[in-house]
């Protein structure tokens, strides 16, 4: 007997590196997603800003369109999927797509992270789904592993390298003795850094990933302008050498913990022992590490941007609202707003310190820098000293644990100090077992 198999019709807002990675996925797997999802899917519109731009790509022109209203009132389509990044237009179309009833899946971080709570009311209220698998570390199915497989655990923490652009130009420093400005430029060659890169560079993506990753493994849905966030620019090939003398490697981490009831939430380059396995994660790829009470530690690894990859996952996402039925949606839960918990303040939150002077070169520095940390309960936990027979010289230290307030004002003090030339470099430390 002959199986007439169910078709969709779906639409694609971008045909840029997602939306290319999705229509090649689709067309190169075809028979298999056909039998996973129970359906073939038909391309019906794609969206784009420039019709006419050379895409590269076996696509028929006619159903290229510029004109959003056209994907939007074709009552033929049933799924969007919005890879066209950025806040406005997307927002806006994803918006108008719940609202007529349209299953959405999309890839934008900066639209979850900063409208998420609202699109997931909209799409609750209108009965369709929205899903968004791809928004945080691209192929690696994080969302689903906490939103599904995790459920059972009280999650106690989320430490992640959630940027393959910034982990590739550390990778380079650290490889290669790269500078920051070169490893840059390589990256951007590449392709996996744009040619504004202040997203990447400044910890945004990372800090736009980890506020969705907090909202679903805490329930709560925190103001990304209370999570602290720093960028990798300042890193100079000095301190990964210095890091490498200690025993460190510098990663840019983004890390959610639960303590006494507050969120300590934090985006910032870190040195890690390099003994670690998130050390050891480079180029581009990306890896995040789960504690639940539960399950213990897992750790997740693969690519986490590029057009399969993350075609990979938005694939995933159109197949999963396709076997849940398109007249059914999956209720997505709207997380409490976290009016109720603390988002630790940085002063509150304990880490060891790497800290990096420019002294005079003369005796008694040391002591007197270890006078003022003392008189702020800081302790140096190593020190290493070098270069004579220059008018400043670094010297360099690892404190142990304490509060980032008293270490600020160590710092306010130490500055002062008419031995101290300049303060060059203060990068936090995570002692990870
Ligand atoms: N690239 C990755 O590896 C990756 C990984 C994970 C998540 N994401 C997310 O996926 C999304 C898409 O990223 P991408 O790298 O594929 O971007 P991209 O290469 O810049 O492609 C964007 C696409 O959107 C279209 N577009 C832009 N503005 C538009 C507008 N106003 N109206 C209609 N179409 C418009 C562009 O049209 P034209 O082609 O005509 O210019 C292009 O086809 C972003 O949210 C990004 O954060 C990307």
């Amino acid at each position: 007997m002959e199986v007439i198999m169910k078709k969709v019709k779906i639409a694609l807002l971008g045909l840029g590196t997602v939306g290319k990675g999705i229509f090649n996925i689709l067309k190169t797997n075809n028979e298999e997603i056909t039998k996973r999802a129970g359906y073939d899917i038909e391309i019906a519109k794609i969206l784009v800003r420039d019709k006419n731009k050379n895409r590269d790509i076996d696509v028929d022109e006619n159903i290229i369109t510029t004109n959003f209203e056209e994907v939007l009132y074709d009552e033929s389509i049933d799924i969007i999927v919005e890879v066209i990044g950025g806040l406005q237009p997307a927002y806006e179309y994803v918006i108008s797509a719940l609202k007529n009833k349209k299953h959405v899946v999309t890839a934008n971080k900066l639209l979850i992270a900063s409208k998420g709570d609202e699109l997931i009311s909209i799409a609750n209220e209108e009965g369709v789904s929205l899903y968004y698998e791809a928004s945080v570390a691209g192929g690696i199915p994080i969302i689903h592993s906490i939103k599904e497989s995790l459920t059972a655990n009280k999650i106690e923490e989320i430490i992640g390298i959630m940027n393959g652009t910034t982990n590739y130009i550390l990778s380079k420093m650290t490889e290669e003795g790269l500078s920051y400005e070169t490893a840059l430029k390589e990256a951007q060659a590449k392709g996996y850094a744009e040619a504004d890169p202040t997203s990447d560079v400044g910890g945004y993506d990372a800090l736009y990933k980890l506020r969705i990753l907090t909202s679903l493994a805490f329930g709560c849905s925190v103001d990304i302008d209370k999570i602290y966030r720093e960028g990798i620019e300042s890193i100079k090939p000095i301190d990964i050498d210095y890091a490498k003398e200690f025993g460190f490697t510098i990663k840019l981490l983004s890390m959610v913990k639960e303590k006494s009831g507050a969120l300590e939430m934090r985006v910032h380059p870190t040195m890690i022992p390099s003994t670690h396995p998130l050390a050891n994660v480079n180029d581009s790829f990306n890896a995040i590490f789960v504690k639940g009470n539960a399950v213990g530690e897992l750790m997740y690894y693969g690519r986490g941007a590029g057009e399969l990859p993350t075609g990979s996952a938005v694939v995933g996402d159109i197949i999963s609202i396709l076997r849940n039925g398109l007249n059914n949606s999956i209720i997505a839960k709207k997380e409490d707003d976290c009016s109720n918990i603390e988002v630790s303040s940085m002063e509150k939150t304990k880490s060891e310190y790497y800290i990096r002077l420019s002294v005079k070169d003369e005796p008694g520095v040391l002591s007197k820098v270890s006078t003022i940390l003392g008189e702020n309960d800081v302790s140096i936990f190593s020190v290493i000293q070098k270069g004579k027979s220059k008018e400043f010289v670094p010297l360099v230290f690892v404190t142990h644990k304490t509060y980032e307030g008293n270490i600020k004002k160590s710092i306010d003090s130490i500055k002062k100090l008419p031995v101290v030339n300049k303060i060059e470099s203060l990068i936090r430390v995570e002692n990870l077992k």
